[in-house]
């Protein structure tokens, strides 16, 4: 049986130069920090962070939490652009923590609470102002008696109406970008809009004349003032300025 053999040694002239071991990239995570039980008023905390070139920016804060500061508060749940737990506004724009690579985002990156909804602890914010709106819309299938005794038929057209408005994940980042939402705490705004949209425009629903009575209140769909700051906010890329738009013209021409 033969035996493997070690390749001779290289002459030391020969040598191959040993590849440096990876320098650690460091990025500094700036993070407007409030507990209600110490704190008057929000302050900024800033943390170094190491970090690789595929890190998402949830797996920065995760760091800080595991590592740095275990009092560091805010909300994630799939880490995959599900479930829609962790909105933040990050350098400036509401983006899904999970969703955004930490690289390109510069040496340093500004994380505050999504806009407009009162500041809970750090980047948590009290989401039931939200989940109200949302609620008023009626949110589900509505229809009048005559139950099919079969599944209710639809075609690929009517499905493909509302199909752009069935993949909100309700994570808020559309109606905390509307300067409208800032300024007036009682609009609707476009994350209930989007979710009527759903409905209304559902060849099998019976409930839009509902819908549409409250959108048309005046907190509902004349509110908007079409900035796009809700389309370019969705991480799902849905066109909510769009889906607001359709209403609005139903709403006018009673056409859905
Ligand atoms: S429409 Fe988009 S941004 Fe708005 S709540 Fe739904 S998924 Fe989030
Ligand atoms: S953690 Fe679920 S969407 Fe980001």
């Amino acid at each position: 049986m033969s035996i493997a053999e070690a390749p001779p040694a290289e002459p030391e002239s020969q040598a191959r130069p040993q590849s440096a071991p990876p320098q650690e990239r460091m990025i500094t995570l700036k993070i407007r920090r409030f507990n209600p039980e110490h704190d008057t008023d929000p302050h900024w905390e800033s943390y170094p962070v190491p970090f690789d070139p595929s890190d998402r920016l949830l797996d920065a804060l995760n760091y800080v939490k595991w590592n740095l500061d275990g009092s560091l508060t805010f909300r994630r749940s799939c880490a995959h652009g599900i479930c829609g737990s962790d909105a933040m506004r990050i350098n400036g724009v509401n983006r899904l923590a999970c969703k955004v690579l930490v690289k390109g985002l510069g040496d340093t990156i500004l994380i505050e609470p999504i806009k407009g909804l009162p500041v809970e602890k750090d980047l948590i914010v009290n989401m039931e102002p939200f989940f109200e709106a949302y609620r008023a819309v009626q949110p589900y299938l509505i229809s009048h008696g005559h139950e099919p005794t079969k599944e209710r038929l639809q075609s690929a057209t009517e499905r493909a109406r509302f199909d752009d408005t069935t993949k909100c994940i309700l994570c808020a980042a559309c109606t905390t970008s509307c300067p409208v939402f800032w300024n007036d705490g009682s609009y609707f705004g476009p994350a209930a809009i989007v979710n009527a949209h759903r409905f209304i425009f559902d060849s099998r629903d019976e409930g839009a004349e509902e819908r549409m009575e409250v959108l048309n209140d005046r907190e509902g769909v004349w509110r908007c003032r079409t900035t796009f700051n809700c389309t370019d906010a969705c991480p799902r890329g849905i066109e909510v300025t769009k889906a607001i738009a359709e209403v609005k013209r139903a709403l006018l021409f009673r056409r859905f």
